[in-house]
């Protein structure tokens, strides 16, 4: 058993490593990403959510059968409870999205009764429950502050182009839905990054599912993690256009600001899901007449590569997932809800992986603080 005196100060947890997984891999230092063993873009380029979601929990692929059961699972629990779209009606209409996400998400538990439940098969089902409905809660929520009709989800469609089909009530095309889907892989899992960890701290008490993905939702929202698409899209409609990027990255980088979109706590070379996402973002924004912004996140790239690359600061997955939101029109404040919707299929996974040998997750302190100060009673101070 280790003492007190044993345990090393890692600020950030930097060096440290929590757990075991067979879900992520890894490697920073030379750009690699695997979700159990394949690797990120041959999933970018031929998986689908639903399938990677599959590869993640069971550690394997599916078969053509396995899929369409799981799929017709999934699809299954798209609906939400009566009492939940009620309590989307009730949210302001200015609320932010990742407020409404985390309340929704966590509202969910109220309406299972299976909530409490921590045998692995409910914990399954409900982790089935929440990545299939946590698309219809969002897209909701933004038809609910638009004025508009809510959408109900349509059972035959998958969860890119059922998303697509809530939000926008209208056919999405297959390119849209294509892009959707890439950016749903991409983000599904990426081992214990903060938002995960705080999933795993969550369950690791033997909370439930619920109480962990809710938590994890909130810690996504911080501009260091999920909110960083969004700062993205910020900087980009702040520049404004081509003729300015110069100049407002030459003040960025003299006042040591740090771009959005760029640098990762384990990426010290490209990040591997930006490399396929550029590629498509460069189509579906010719596609959508959305190219002047993607040519200046390339002139960005440019830059911070001259700038900053010789300290291992490159693109994350979130530069271009930003104007791939962009055009695929949805609103600024939704891409860090995109960015739940994909990761809940990691958080569910992670907490179930984990709670196959739990260990209450509980870190020393580093007390820096005075010892032995007296107390000096209210009337004396
Ligand atoms: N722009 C400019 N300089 C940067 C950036 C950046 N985006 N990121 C790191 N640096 C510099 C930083 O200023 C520091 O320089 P110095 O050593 O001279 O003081 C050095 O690199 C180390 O930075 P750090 O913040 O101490 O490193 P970290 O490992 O704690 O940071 C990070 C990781 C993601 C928080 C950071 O790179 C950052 O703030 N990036 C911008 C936000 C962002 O894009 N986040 C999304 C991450 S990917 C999606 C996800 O997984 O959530």
């Amino acid at each position: 058993m280790s003492t007190a005196t044993e345990k090393q100060f890692d600020q950030g947890l930097v060096n440290t490593i929590a757990a075991e997984t067979q879900m992520s891999f890894i490697d920073g230092e030379k750009g690699i990403l695997e979700y159990v063993g394949v690797d990120i873009d041959s999933l970018a380029r031929n998986s689908t959510f639903e399938e990677s979601t599959y590869l993640l929990w069971n550690g394997r692929l599916p078969n053509a059968a396995e899929l369409a059961a799981f799929e017709q699972q999934l699809r299954a629990e798209y609906e939400l409870p009566a009492g939940v779209l009620d309590m989307i009606r009730a949210v302001p209409a200015d609320a932010s999205p990742m407020h409404t996400v985390q309340t929704l998400v966590s509202s969910l538990s109220l309406f299972d009764a299976e909530a409490d439940d921590d045998s692995p098969e409910a914990n399954i089902r409900k982790a089935i429950r929440l990545v299939a409905k946590t698309p219809t809660l969002i897209a909701a929520f933004d038809r609910h502050r638009k004025g508009k009709d809510i959408v109900a989800p349509d059972a035959n469609r998958s969860i890119a182009s059922n998303f697509l089909w809530m939000l926008r009530g209208e056919e999405p095309t297959e390119t849209m839905v294509r892009a959707l889907d890439v950016c749903l892989v991409l983000h599904a899992d990426h081992g214990f990054n903060a938002s995960t960890f705080t999933s795993l701290v969550v369950i690791s008490t033997l909370s439930d599912l619920y109480s962990a993905c809710s938590a994890a939702v909130g810690a996504l929202r911080g501009p260091l993690h999920g909110g960083a698409n969004e700062g993205v899209m910020v900087m980009l409609n702040e520049i404004g256009d081509m003729s300015k990027v110069d100049e407002f990255m030459k003040g960025k980088l003299e006042r040591k600001e740090k771009i959005m979109g760029f640098g990762h706590r384990v990426y010290k070379a490209y990040d591997p899901r930006a490399t396929y996402l550029k590629t498509f973002a460069e189509g579906l924004a010719r596609d959508t007449g959305n190219l002047p912004l993607y040519e200046m996140s390339k002139r960005i790239e440019e830059i911070m590569h001259e700038a900053v690359a010789d300290k291992g600061i490159f693109p994350n997955v979130d530069f271009y997932s930003a104007t791939t939101y962009w055009s695929l029109g949805l609103d600024l404040d939704l891409f860090t809800p995109m960015f739940a919707l994909s990761r809940m299929s990691g958080w569910t996974g992670h907490c179930i992986e984990y709670l196959k040998d739990n260990k209450l997750i509980r870190p020393g302190a580093a007390y820096v603080g005075p010892h032995e100060v007296p107390y000096v009673a209210l009337g004396d101070r």
